[in-house]
């Protein structure tokens, strides 16, 4: 028993040392998606963390293995929809987001877990109504 246990604490150790890359991707300011305040307001608050490149990395992001995932999260979150690099994608990449997005703001998006340590990020009706009108216009 003790020494199975001496075996967990020595692994969780050591894969501290595989460290994930947190370093934000330095993107043109004028890529960046233009959107009224109120719905930036939004974006930023409760989107940005894994669909931008201005992620706010959390303590927890240095710790393995929840770094890993974390990680896994804001890659995968990036290439599905990125908002600092909105104006490099073409009309038609954009009008398939903004349809995805219009269905992800009413239950799926932001992901559980995130929802979880991150009170302030569950939209609320209000939130969704101001991000469904934005996009509903754009569409
Ligand atoms: C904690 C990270 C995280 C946050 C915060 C987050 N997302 Fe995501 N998002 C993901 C990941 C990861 C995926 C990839 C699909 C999956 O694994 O479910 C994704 C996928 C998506 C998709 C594509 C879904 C589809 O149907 O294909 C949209 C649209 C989206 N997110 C919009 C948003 C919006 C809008 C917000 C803010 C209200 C948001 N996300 C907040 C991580 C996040």
């Amino acid at each position: 028993m003790k020494r199975a246990f001496l075996i967990v604490v020595v692994l969780f150790i050591l894969i501290q040392f595989i460290q994930v890359d947190k370093n934000n991707p330095k993107t043109d300011p004028n890529l960046e998606v233009k959107a009224p305040k109120a719905v930036m307001n939004i974006l930023k608050r409760s989107c940005y963390d894994c669909h931008s490149n201005k992620t706010i990395w959390p303590w927890y992001s240095y710790i393995a293995p929840v770094s890993w995932s974390v990680k896994r999260h804001v890659h995968d979150g990036r290439r599905w929809v990125n908002f600092s690099i909105w104006n490099k994608y073409t009309k038609t990449e954009k009008k398939k987001k903004l349809n995805k997005m219009y269905k992800a703001v009413y239950a799926a998006m932001p992901i559980r877990s995130y929802k979880l340590i991150h009170r302030n990020s569950k939209l609320s009706p209000k939130d969704i109504q101001t991000l469904r009108a934005w996009i509903y216009k754009l569409e």
